[in-house]
């Protein structure tokens, strides 16, 4: 039994698809697990030349890989259809491979129209707030309460513990760390468990973990209220050359350079032990290389000397990868 965990060390939007839909090209995993979050996240996948957003369905399916919406999400059963829908006409073949755990929560109409209505927290107005606290209040609606959804249920005990079989696991986290509902900045964060531990809450004792992958970009971007991006062109730049609008909601996700001590905050709390940074070849397009350290401005004259210090400063026991284009790793 082994699980690995893909997580996200930011702000969300760092590529976790991308990770996901590598890892599940080469490792042999029987389960892809999405542990946290709803129809708030956007992941943008490319499959065989073709681009794919899905925000509930976990990357496995694009390899036939059973692939769980688990106890620790929250569902909004339409989006849910739709998003079955919009694979099968892009050619994925989604027949027995998609399921939700029975005792995943339900995104509600009114969940929907009680977030809707948000002006402070910048959500992505997909009723996820609402919904995890009706979960909390206990007066939630669970998936095995929906009879539309009956098809696609799962028990994740039985699943992972009773079917008699050896599972591999690869758990794919929503959002990120600097969103996390505990570790975050409160309370500009959403409402569910970004971190590994988040992977647990859907029946994965801790003993089944073998790797932990963090993914940050080079630079780091953010989506919601909060003042976030400096006033300097640079970002502007950024932001057109990394195409750094929401997958969920379109909106313009402000950008700053990489805070490195979140970072690593990120991946000690995580207990990340393999680091992808996405986007290295949009530094190389603006061609200004930094990040912030304690406060202060680190400047590099090149990606490769920001990546040797990245390297140095991560130390040798974390298996870094840079990582471009976003096609491959
Ligand atoms: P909510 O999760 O829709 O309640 O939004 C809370 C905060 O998290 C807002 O700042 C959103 O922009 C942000 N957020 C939620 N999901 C994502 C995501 O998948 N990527 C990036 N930001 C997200
Ligand atoms: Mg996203």
């Amino acid at each position: 039994m082994l699980a690995d965990i893909i997580v996200d060390l930011q702000y969300g939007d760092c590529g976790k698809g991308k990770v996901t839909h590598y890892l599940c090209k080469y490792k042999e995993y029987t389960h892809v697990l999405r542990y946290n979050g709803g129809c708030n996240a956007g992941h943008t996948i490319y499959h065989e030349g073709k681009k794919f957003v899905t925000h509930h369905i976990p990357s496995g399916v694009f390899h036939g890989v059973k692939s769980i919406i688990g106890s620790g999400c929250v569902v909004n059963p339409a989006q849910f259809f739709k998003e079955i829908g919009e694979l099968e006409a892009g050619g994925i073949n989604t027949q027995g491979l998609i399921y939700i755990a029975d005792n995943a929560h339900v995104i509600t109409t009114k969940h929907l129209e009680e977030d809707g209505k948000d002006s402070k927290l910048g959500t992505t107005k997909q009723g996820n707030g609402p919904a995890y606290r009706d979960k909390y209040a206990r007066v939630g609606v669970r998936a095995k309460d929906v009879p539309e959804l009956e098809p696609y249920l799962i028990n994740l005990y039985e699943e992972f513990h009773e079917s008699g079989e050896t599972v591999r696991i690869l758990c794919e986290g929503a959002q990120g760390f600097g969103l996390d509902i505990d570790h975050g900045d409160y309370p500009y964060v959403t409402s569910s468990h970004c971190t590994s531990a988040g992977a647990l809450l859907n029946a994965i004792p801790p003993s089944w973990i073998r790797d932990v992958w963090g993914v940050a970009k080079l630079y780091e971007t953010y989506s919601g209220y909060k003042d976030f991006e400096p006033k300097e062109k640079i970002f502007q730049k950024i932001r057109d050359a990394g195409e750094e609008y929401g997958a969920t909601t379109g909106r313009a996700r402000q950008c700053n350079w990489m805070d490195f001590n979140l970072l690593e905050r990120a991946a000690k709390i995580n207990g990340v032990n393999k680091l992808v940074f996405n986007k290295v070849d949009i530094l190389e397009e603006v061609k200004v290389w930094k990040l912030i350290n304690n406060s202060e401005t680190v400047d590099f004259s090149s990606g490769t000397d920001m990546e040797k210090w990245l390297q140095d400063k991560l130390g040798n026991n974390l298996e870094v990868h840079f990582s471009g284009n976003p096609h491959t790793l």
